[in-house]
């Protein structure tokens, strides 16, 4: 038996006045007041002795289906909070759902946050626990807690059971994206893609496959904001319930011991969550959401750390979209522990970083077991040696783009093709099933303007559908480049994040139908075959949209509202599209009382 690493970590000493009591101690008029009124639901007087006093920041919503069953989880939080001695509220935050939100749940996940922030912040609370799930609510809710720095920890809500149709498994969105290519094919009816609608959601949960919501529940576990096993349990398994309850009760003792984010998500801890996500075959959202919770924190961490840390990480998760299976198997594997024990071993884990549990990571993973080599596979068996994130750069992206090499094809990981350009994702609309538009499978897809200020917000629009008169000759993937995001569930040599954006005056902009264009994804390189002088040229030229709210599908020519708070300080995906004036920690001081 080897006794626990040392973190560093010095728990602060209880019994201490902690911030809400600014709220509730005393006997003067204003403690009266905030006091007086919270027991109309019936809270006795002890209760306001000094106790923690913990906010359950809730992303429940009947239009966040994801995140449909929270409220129930929310119960056993609770429960496990009374256990430990503190005092829970339970506290409603801004939900965007992936599924739901136009013109994309990204524009709205700095909302979100900023939501978060000021929740945690003008509220009498002393920790808070994140219940999570849908893609942006977990970065949405972890930046806004970041900000505040107080004691927090993240619930997510867990995965769908599997989807099964006609004997083979279906994984969220990555079946939506295959049977919608099927049909445009031929392959497969619109009565058959009906009958699979009802077999994709059979539970309560987030998507079932590694998408961005698992990918994202994997990042919080690995960064050591969640109790360890957190990410894979499914939404519906009793354990989920168990694990809400003990995630209760420690946030209890995190507030006494003063355990806060910025203890936890240190430089070593996001590089522990880059080479996770090698390891799970994770989303490309988590390069800009890790980027964004980075900035909130503190933490000097780059798009050259993602390809530093991930470049020699094998995927051993077999998970579509890369691979078999779907979190529910992985759960019967081992979860996340298993692989973290393996990045651990293989040396590629800071086994001493600190986690929410107050001890080291290692020592609530070093004897997790893989119960299934065939979901968590052997390296000699990954699905790709260098999994990770490759990052990409040269004269059409200078400040870098993103692929996901565990999803892309090998023969076209090397490749030059003539560009086909849509200027925005209408003309892609437009033109995509036109079988007189010059395309074949050997042409490099072009997508403008649908980047966080072009779309605006970035939509998951980077893995585009290949035209049907390609389709119909069995080929099912192209190069496809843009400055937009992809869907954690796709999949496709997709270049993604080009950056800067073509809505920023970035090489992307001056793209034209014709040009060659070379991929070389070993060589890290994605080069627009023109002359430097014609590079300039024609950036010279280019001039940026003349009223840029007029892009604004939610306010046609308006401008104005949040759709303009966003494309006016949004910053580029390379820094992780957070909002210029959010960046950073804040604290959560205690604002003077307005009575
Ligand atoms: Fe909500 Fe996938 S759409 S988790």
């Amino acid at each position: 038996m080897t006794s626990p690493l040392e973190t560093g970590f010095k728990p602060a000493p209880w019994p201490r006045r902690l911030r809400s009591q600014e709220w509730y101690a005393g006997q003067s008029r204003d403690t009266i007041y905030h006091r007086g009124w919270l027991k109309n639901q019936g809270y006795p007087h002890d209760l306001f002795d000094g106790r923690p006093i913990i906010g359950i920041l809730n992303t429940w919503s009947d239009l966040t289906p994801c995140n449909g069953h929270l409220r129930e989880l929310a119960e056993k939080v609770k429960a496990g909070v009374w256990e430990a001695g503190g005092f829970p509220v339970e506290v409603p935050v801004f939900s965007a759902s992936e599924n739901t939100f136009r013109p994309t749940a990204m524009m709205f996940r700095n909302l979100a946050a900023m939501a978060v922030e000021e929740a945690i912040r003008g509220q009498p609370v002393d920790g808070v626990v994140l219940m999570v799930g849908c893609d942006k609510t977990t970065p949405s809710l972890m930046m806004g807690a970041a900000s505040c720095d107080l004691p927090a920890i993240v619930v997510s809500g867990g995965p769908m059971l599997n989807g099964w149709f006609r004997g083979e498994r279906i994984g969220s969105g990555t079946h939506l994206w295959k049977f919608s290519e099927a049909v445009k094919a031929g392959e497969m009816t619109q009565d058959e893609f009906l009958e699979a609608e009802q077999a994709m959601s059979r539970s309560s949960g987030t998507c079932n496959t590694m998408g961005t919501a698992s990918t994202m529940a994997s990042m919080a576990e690995a960064l050591g904001m969640a109790l360890s096993g957190n990410a894979a349990i499914p939404a519906v398994d009793s354990r989920r319930r168990t694990m809400s309850q003990e995630t209760g009760r420690r946030i209890v003792q995190m507030v006494k011991d003063d355990l806060k984010p910025s203890d936890i998500m240190t430089k070593q801890a996001f590089e522990n969550a880059i080479r996770t996500n090698g390891a799970i075959g994770g989303s490309t959202n988590a390069v800009v959401h890790l980027l964004a919770i980075a900035g909130r924190v503190g933490v000097d961490v780059t798009l050259d750390d993602w390809d530093r840390c991930g470049r020699d990480v094998a995927t051993i998760v077999n998970l579509m979209p890369s691979g078999k299976y779907l979190m529910e198997e992985f759960f019967y594997a081992g979860g996340l522990p298993a692989v973290l024990r393996r990045l651990g071993e293989a040396g590629l884990l800071h086994k001493d970083a600190l986690t929410v549990s107050g001890g080291a990571i290692w020592d609530e993973v070093k004897t997790a077991l893989n119960h299934n080599d065939d979901v968590i596979l052997p390296v000699e068996k990954a699905l790709t040696q260098q999994g990770g994130i490759a990052v990409l750069r040269g004269n059409l992206a200078p400040a870098g783009a993103v692929l996901k090499p565990s999803a892309a094809s090998p023969h076209l990981l090397q490749h030059r093709g003539r560009a086909v350009v849509f200027e925005d994702i209408d003309d892609y609309k437009a033109k995509i099933n036109d079988d007189a538009l010059d395309i074949d499978e050997t042409c490099v897809m072009v997508l403008k303007n649908c980047g966080p200020k072009g779309y605006p917000g970035m939509a998951e629009v980077g893995n585009m559908g290949l035209p049907p008169k390609v389709l119909k000759k069995g080929i099912t993937d192209m190069v496809r480049i843009s400055d937009a995001r992809m869907s954690g569930t796709a999949y496709g040599t997709v270049v993604l994040h080009t950056s800067p954006e073509a809505a920023a005056g970035g090489p992307l902009a001056v793209v034209q139908t014709g040009d060659m264009i070379e991929l070389d994804v070993p060589g890290r390189r994605l080069h627009l075959d023109i002359s430097d002088e014609e590079l300039a040229r024609r950036l010279a030229a280019w001039t940026p949209p003349e009223d840029p709210s007029a892009a604004l599908a939610v306010t046609p020519g308006a401008g104005g509202g949040y759709a303009w708070l966003h494309q006016a300080h949004v910053q580029g995906a390379d820094t992780g599209a957070d909002l210029d004036f959010l960046k950073g920690c804040r604290g959560a001081p205690v604002g003077k009382d307005a009575h």
